[in-house]
């Protein structure tokens, strides 16, 4: 299956991705700066999953940014969709099989340390995968990569690194978090927000960390940008709402871009 979907992607255009970024709720504006993209419809790759949620448009870009050939993801699946895990992963698997070496990763999260913002964006350090399930599951597929990766930098130190450096030329400051994957799609409940504070988590999310471990299996590195759209459940008095993740995430969209554009001719 994932053969058949690099092939069909082949027979659209040439260009071997470098890196792939993924682009998250109310996120996808970037994708408008790719030069010369091809756009292919999610639905005319086999096998690839169509993705239902909002704000998320289901194209796949193929392109260049500053030089670098780009593979960008305009929407992904989730497992709330009822997408298996396997599934999830899907493109992420594609598109390391066709050469690309870097994950870029975007979302948009609940901020849980209360310092953060809406609007912030943050570095992704480690993650907590509180989904219950992981794409890994099953027979390992001894071509994609080892049966127990090792997960210890999976959210690649010098990338990081490389990106507050971006950062600072484009006047942002960055902070770093741990990010914890939530299965949704119901909210958390402010209970649940203090258990994942007590583990460890500064940001919350429903995506994100089948992605990463799917790319780290294959030997990706992985760099993951989150836009804080609203703080978690229980920390302020109003209750969260889907519409105004989009909304913030918008707004924060042109921050994100300019850091893209600052960071992926560096990849
Ligand atoms: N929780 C889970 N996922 C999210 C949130 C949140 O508060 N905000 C945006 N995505």
């Amino acid at each position: 299956m994932i053969d058949a979907a690099v092939t069909a992607i082949r027979e659209r255009t040439p260009l071997v991705p470098r890196a792939t970024v993924i682009l998250g709720s109310g996120l996808g504006g970037f994708a408008g700066a790719v030069e010369d993209g091809v756009e292919i419809p999610y639905g005319e790759i086999p096998g690839w999953p169509v993705s239902t949620a909002l704000g998320h448009s289901g194209t796949l870009v193929i392109g260049t940014f500053a030089g670098v050939p780009l593979a960008v993801m305009k929407g992904r699946a989730h497992l709330y969709e009822g997408h298996s895990a396997e599934k999830a992963v899907f493109g992420v698997r594609v598109l390391g099989r066709l050469g690309s070496e870097v994950l870029v990763v975007t979302n948009a999260c609940g901020g849980v340390r209360e310092d953060l913002r809406p609007g912030d964006l943050v570095l992704v350090s480690d993650h907590l995968n509180l989904q219950g399930t992981s794409p890994l599951i099953g027979p390992n597929d001894d071509t994609l990569g080892p049966r127990f990766p090792d997960m210890s930098n999976a959210y690649d130190p010098a990338l990081r690194a490389l990106t507050h450096e971006a950062a600072a030329r484009v006047g942002q400051t960055l902070s770093e978090g741990v990010y914890a994957a939530w299965l949704g799609p119901a909210f958390e409940t402010p209970a649940e927000i203090r258990m994942i504070r007590v583990l460890g988590a500064d940001l919350v999310g429903m995506s994100t960390v089948p992605e990463v471990l799917a790319a780290r299996h294959m030997g990706l590195r992985c760099l993951t940008i989150s836009c804080v759209t609203n703080m978690a459940a229980g920390i302020l008095p109003e209750p969260l709402d889907a519409e105004h993740v989009l909304r913030m995430g918008a707004q924060a969209q042109g921050r994100l871009t300019a850091l893209l554009a600052e960071v992926l001719p560096a990849l």
